[in-house]
């Protein structure tokens, strides 16, 4: 299997994609980092899946192997614990030379690469992704961060790693519940992007090897492309200005991320077919998949507050709200709406 490499401003690096990867951590490391020194930071149930079998890997290449655990959830994306890892670096006497390993979800991801993005302005790091959201979606990209009592997400910085270790074979331990929420940014994939691999989900013929080499070009060339987010980036966001709006109304409680894109699919396909930009039955079609995973498709939240979520969460450019619109499965554009355009839409 060939690596994807990611090219960005900051230097190219490759992304392995293989069942039984994470036995080759090491040999990455290896090869990434003069150093042999390795700081790995997991979650509590990650830890007690993979994290012997990562040092097993690491060690088994020659490094000297630190750890951190920090406790399963998004809570855990939190200043004290990134405070805590700084800590802990420093503890295991890290330089700036020294490699940063995030094993995880995209908790660990994010909290883990703001760490070694800002740990002596800036240390070697591998994302190991160990969910299908991380998979095809957190651990490409570059952006890192952690939550603020005032949002989530609000500080960070962009930081590329220098390899991810992606090995699907870690996704069975995962509930059906996370995978559907993965599964639904695979279908997002799909419908911005990629008719074929859309089609396989459909046919239920999709092997998740092929899936999440398909879902890592995608995002690949779209961050190359665009890589501080100021435009084709945008494309990304299929379902996301009305999930997130869902997710807020909700109290981030009610719905997982995923479970909240998949209703904004669904809203956008509508949305799209009522202005003549996307074509009849694409609705039905992403539907049919969606239900396949059990995501759930609609909501019974007051439409004007998400209406009005919105409104003041997207950005306005020229009075405009851009709204990502299938032109046909696997293409899509932002069309700009105006306030009211999208009030009469929705
Ligand atoms: N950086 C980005 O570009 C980007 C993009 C999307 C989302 N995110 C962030 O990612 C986070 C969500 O990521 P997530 O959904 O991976 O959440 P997560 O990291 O909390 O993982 C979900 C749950 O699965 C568990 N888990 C992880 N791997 C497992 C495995 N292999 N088997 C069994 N259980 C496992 C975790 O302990 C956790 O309980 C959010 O904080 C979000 O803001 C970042
Ligand atoms: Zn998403």
């Amino acid at each position: 299997m060939p690596e994807i490499m990611a090219n960005t401003n900051h230097g190219k690096y490759p992304i392995l994609i293989r069942t039984g990867a994470l036995a080759q951590l090491g040999e990455v490391a290896g090869k990434t980092v003069r150093s042999r020194k390795a700081f790995v930071v997991t979650d509590s149930i990650v830890e007690g899946l993979y994290l012997e079998a990562a040092k097993k890997s690491l060690e088994g290449a020659g490094f000297e192997v630190a750890s951190y655990t920090v406790a399963s959830g998004e809570s855990s994306k939190c200043e004290k614990n990134l405070f805590d890892i700084y800590g802990a670096m420093h503890d295991f006497g890290m330089t700036r030379t020294d490699l940063v390993i995030a094993l995880g979800g995209g908790v660990v991801g994010d909290l883990t690469g703001f760490a070694a993005a800002t740990y002596m302005r800036g240390c070697p790091l591998i994302q190991v992704p160990t969910t299908l959201l991380a998979q095809v979606d957190s651990s490409i990209g570059g952006k890192t961060g952690i939550d603020m009592p005032f949002g989530k997400n609000l500080v960070g910085a962009f930081y590329q790693p220098k390899a991810v270790v992606i090995d699907p074979g870690l996704l069975k331990s995962l509930s059906r519940t996370r995978m559907a929420e993965g599964m639904a940014e695979v279908i997002k994939y799909g419908c911005i992007r990629d008719a074929m691999l859309f089609e396989a989900i459909e046919k239920g013929q999709a092997d998740m090897e092929w899936m999440l080499q398909c879902c890592v070009r995608i995002k690949t060339t779209v961050v190359q492309n665009d890589e501080f987010d100021t435009g084709e980036r945008m494309l990304l966001n299929f379902g996301h200005t009305f999930g997130h709006a869902i997710e807020k109304v909700s109290g981030y409680t009610k719905f997982t991320h995923g479970e909240a894109v998949a209703i904004g699919m669904v809203k956008a396909a509508e949305m799209g077919e009522k202005c003549g930009v996307t074509p009849a039955g694409t609705k039905d079609r992403i539907l049919g998949v969606l239900n396949k995973w059990h995501l759930p498709t609609t909501t019974d939240l007051p439409m004007e507050d998400l209406y009005q979520t919105m409104l003041s969460d997207k950005k306005k450019l020229n009075g405009k709200v851009y709204f990502v619109m299938l032109k046909e499965i696997g293409d899509a554009k932002a069309c700009p709406l105006s306030e009211q355009e999208l009030r009469d839409l929705l």
